[in-house]
């Protein structure tokens, strides 16, 4: 039997909400993307811009914590080398698929110019994603569980911090916050931040998705 999410460590819980609302919110950036590419919406577009290049960076982030501090830290405690290998392959892929949508976002015109590669773009890093993610939590709780304690947790939690752009911060709780069940509430960090800012996520979300949000 899974154990319930809340008995794992914060930051494992943590990182389970940010995989599920960066699949949610690559999944909506590539329906928004086809439904601008039908009925163009200059204010939408620019919404969906603004948001977009957002959950580009924070997926750029957290990849590039987990290559620059859980891997090698993982290495280092004798964990199991396929299983990172196959962390770093997947984290390549998506790196490439990462580029091109971040490039679409920039060339979107206000005409919803470019929607149609935008869409492709989206849906196909969504696809890697939706996998990475699932093997990974698969893997975290399987074949590297073995060199995985409290420590490396803290450790990759403070490198996260850290290395985070300052805008994320107040970004994050809520947006944490909006994926996590009852149950999981106690991965989502600073919660008076997440109840604080949740309307303005919400606003911008709204303004890019629309009906989708
Ligand atoms: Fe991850
Ligand atoms: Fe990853």
């Amino acid at each position: 039997m899974t154990p319930p999410t809340s008995a794992l460590p914060k930051p494992h819980q943590t990182m389970i909400l940010a995989h599920r609302a960066m699949v949610r919110d690559l999944d909506r950036i590539a329906r928004t993307a086809a439904e601008l590419a039908e009925r163009p919406d200059a204010e939408r577009v620019r919404a969906l811009r603004a948001y977009g290049l957002r959950i580009a960076e924070i997926i750029h982030h957290h990849h590039e914590g987990e290559d620059d501090i859980l891997w090698p830290a993982l290495k280092e405690r004798g964990a199991d080398e396929e299983a990172l290998e196959l962390m770093q392959r997947e984290h390549a892929d998506l790196h490439r698929g990462l580029d091109e949508m971040r490039e679409s976002l920039e060339a979107l015109g206000e005409d919803a110019a470019g929607a149609g590669a935008l869409e492709k773009a989206a849906r196909a890093t969504h696809d890697l994603l939706r996998e990475h993610a699932a093997d990974e939590e698969r893997e975290l709780a399987g074949r590297l569980a073995p060199a995985l304690d409290a420590a490396v947790w803290k450790q990759f939690e403070r490198g996260m911090v850290k290395s985070a752009a300052r805008w994320t911060l107040s970004f994050m709780p809520p947006w944490l916050a909006s994926v996590a069940g009852e149950d999981e509430r106690g991965g989502v960090p600073a919660p008076p931040v997440a109840r604080l800012m949740r309307g303005r996520l919400r606003r911008q979300q709204e303004a890019a998705f629309g009906a989708l949000a």
